[in-house]
């Protein structure tokens, strides 16, 4: 089936040639076929009159930890009381993960699929991490790859309790048996490297084992305090090192070398932890590729809402509003090493938005208002 969209007020495409104006696009089946003047548009099957609003690229969300159960909301609650985050509530989502069945993983992890699909998600990873033991690792994966092609396997997530005084025998759990039983569900293999988590050797321990296994890198860098995560992302050509809040000259210098690590920011995080939110503008100028995503997790950052971490990074992180939504797109897109998503050209995949408004400014301007009129995943109207 083909679909013509026309009419449309703004063409957010990501990609140099921008049509003047009055830009209509094809769809065709699963791709993007014409994009240009209206006047000029091959006929289709169907049209979409957008009666001029905005039209972007979907998002890509490339940073979400959906495979759980239950949730921490009175850990929010003292947070926001004045507790610190330290990560240490990990350990209760994965008492929860462990005792939930198959069918209820299966169950939260799509009806937050859902959630992000409704507010604009069209391409979304999913890490494992709160199974920390063979089977639970193992299933949480299987399971991820039921709603996603980008699942990560993030065994090293923390130390579970059980092996708290002996972490070297989990690091060697986790690059052996655990990623053994994890690699045929995997895309990706990331580690917190974080004081409290894993330190550089056992991360480099685990992350090349991880290629060995076939796998490509993500790594959690640099978010609670300053660290090596960033420098051994890019060493091991990373596709994407994430949070990245606390960063030296040192790292931003690394970040923009050639390496090809995108630096992808959470601020849902920052929200939701009431830590300082990293300085996108310091990355942009230095010629860092940036994502922004959720983060969607039940302890740090339990939002879906790409366009609310738009918001934040325009208003607490100095990116212009295009460029957050660049983020939310093509950034993400780079960060899973996809050049197939996160633009409006020919040959990209058919994942497209139409706001409730006449432009992107609008998902910043209006924040909390749910402006993402229409979806289409893979050429199809949600
Ligand atoms: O990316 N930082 C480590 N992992 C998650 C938080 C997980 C949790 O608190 O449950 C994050 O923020
Ligand atoms: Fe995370």
């Amino acid at each position: 089936m083909s679909l013509l969209i026309t009419n449309i007020g703004e063409l957010f495409t990501n990609d140099d040639l921008q049509p003047a104006s009055d830009a209509a696009v094809v769809v065709d089946g699963e791709r993007i076929a014409w994009v240009g003047p209206a006047t000029e548009a091959p006929a289709a099957d169907e049209r979409i009159d957008a009666e001029g609003r905005a039209v972007l690229p979907g998002f890509v969300d490339s940073h979400a930890h959906l495979m759980f159960a239950g949730d921490r909301a009175s850990e929010f609650a003292a947070r926001m009381a004045g507790e610190p985050y330290t990560g240490g509530g990990i350990r209760t989502t994965v008492g929860a993960t462990r005792s939930a069945s198959d069918e209820e993983l299966r169950r939260n992890a799509r009806r937050l699929v859902g959630e992000a699909l409704r507010q604009g998600t069209t391409t979304l990873e999913i890490k494992s991490g709160y199974g920390l033991n063979v089977p639970d690792e193992a299933r949480s994966l299987r399971i991820a790859a039921e709603f996603t092609g980008e699942t990560t396997f993030l065994g090293a997530h923390v130390v579970p309790a059980e092996f708290a005084d002996r972490p070297d025998e989990y690091v060697a759990l986790v690059s052996g048996p655990m990623l053994a039983a994890a690699a045929p569900h995997a895309k990706w293999v990331d580690v917190f490297v974080e004081r409290g988590a894993f330190d550089e050797d056992q991360a480099r321990t685990i992350l090349t084992a991880g290629i060995r296994a076939g796998l490509g890198v993500r790594v959690h860098g640099n978010q609670l305090g300053p660290g090596p995560g960033v420098q051994l992302a890019v060493e091991l050509g990373a596709a994407s090192v994430d949070h990245c809040t606390h960063l030296s000259d040192v790292d931003v210098a690394a970040l923009a070398g050639q390496g090809g690590t995108v630096a992808t920011l959470l601020p849902g995080a920052e929200f939701s932890t009431r830590s300082p939110y990293p300085d996108a503008r310091r990355l942009l100028d230095a010629g860092v590729t940036v994502a922004l995503a959720t983060d969607c997790n039940p302890g740090s950052s339990y939002t879906s809402s790409m366009a609310f971490c738009i918001a934040l990074a325009v208003r607490e992180m100095r990116m212009t509003p295009s460029e957050a939504v660049r983020a939310a797109t093509l950034g993400g897109a780079r960060a899973l090493r996809r050049d197939d998503l996160g633009r409006i050209g020919v040959g990209a995949r058919a994942d497209l938005l139409i706001l409730d408004a006449p432009s992107h400014l609008h998902l910043a301007y209006r924040p909390g208002v749910p402006l993402i009129r229409t979806v289409i995943s893979n050429g199809v109207p949600q």
